[in-house]
């Protein structure tokens, strides 16, 4: 069912599309195109009446979106929070107007779970862990340090703090795998290419890095060709998302190890906005699927990659 029933003062009942307000977080990458897209056709797709909201990575833009869904008195709600904290406020108004809140992609800090119905979207830590598994046995063999820096996704996002961890549990037991620099590129390609020329300035022997998300670490590629060095040989590089440039850098072998981190999953988010208005149970987590790909994986996959 793609619509929802609505009684008038006069007792007739009529059918009306669903509307879904969606605040997205911006459109800072490569993987957020993606998921937009995925978004703004599944939604077409079930018939549902979307209003759409690009927060351009800001709070404050987001919270006003989602005050002006309630106004309008949507049926349901969709955010993917930039931040995790500070939104039991508006929550809190979303669920005294009776809409229900769906998490997408990011989650909040919430104690108090009942502010959401459920929350669709990747297991970061899990990503970052990967990121370190691979990295961990990369070096098996080597007792020398190994120099590592580290770009960061936006800060106090759930993907820049769960990514850092996963990736620091995993490396933590072995003495020298070390994080020399670690700062924030706000997930662009810009601000990552920006972050790493400073890196290289003040870092001479760096042996790998660390991007929390593809497009960062294809801005430090420009940079470190600009250093005179190989991305991929001199400096090995693992990345997050997955999004077709990133596995067109990693089949020219200037990323070594890519962990997936899957966007499209907007055609998931309408079966689950109907079933949440049709009353039914739905998880209140539910984690998206994910795999990991090495330079010859990602040639092998290059050809067929949808995002
Ligand atoms: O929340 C998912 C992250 O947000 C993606 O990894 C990154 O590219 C995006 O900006």
């Amino acid at each position: 069912k793609t619509t929802t029933t609505t009684t008038t003062d006069s007792g007739t009942t009529t059918d009306k599309k669903i509307v879904f307000g969606f605040s997205q977080v911006g459109a800072e990458s490569g993987w957020r195109t993606a998921n937009t897209t995925s978004i703004q056709e599944s939604a077409k797709e079930a018939g549902f009446d979307l209003k759409f909201s690009d927060a351009q990575q800001k709070q404050e833009n987001q919270i006003k979106a989602i005050r002006s869904f309630i106004q309008q008195k949507v049926d349901v709600i969709g955010f993917s929070p930039v931040v995790e904290s500070g939104w039991d406020t508006v929550l809190k108004e979303a669920k005294d107007a009776g809409i229900p809140v769906i998490l997408t992609d990011r989650s909040v800090d919430s104690t108090d779970t009942s502010l959401y119905v459920t929350f669709l979207g990747s297991d970061f830590v899990l990503e970052g862990e990967k990121a370190g598994e691979w990295l961990v046995d990369q070096y098996k063999d080597t007792t020398e340090q190994v120099n590592i820096v580290e770009l960061q996704g936006t800060t106090g996002s759930a993907p820049a703090i769960d990514r850092k961890e996963g990736f620091e549990k995993i490396i933590k037991d072995h003495d020298n795998l070390k994080i020399i620099a670690s700062q924030t590129g706000d997930f662009t390609r810009a601000k990552g290419k920006e972050v790493m020329q400073a890196f290289l300035k003040s870092n001479k022997d760096i042996d790998v890095l660390y991007a929390h998300n593809d497009d960062m670490a294809l801005g430090a590629i420009q940079a470190i060709e600009a250093a005179g060095l190989k991305p991929g040989e001199d400096i090995k590089i693992i990345t997050v998302d997955g999004i077709k440039d990133g596995f067109q850098a990693a089949s020219e072998g200037k990323i070594n190890f890519i962990v997936e981190c899957n966007p499209l999953f907007g055609p998931q988010l309408m079966d689950t906005i109907k079933d949440v208005l049709a009353g039914k149970e739905v998880p209140k987590r539910t984690v998206t699927e994910e795999g990991t790909f090495t330079i010859e994986q990602a040639k092998e996959a290059l050809p067929n990659r949808k995002y």
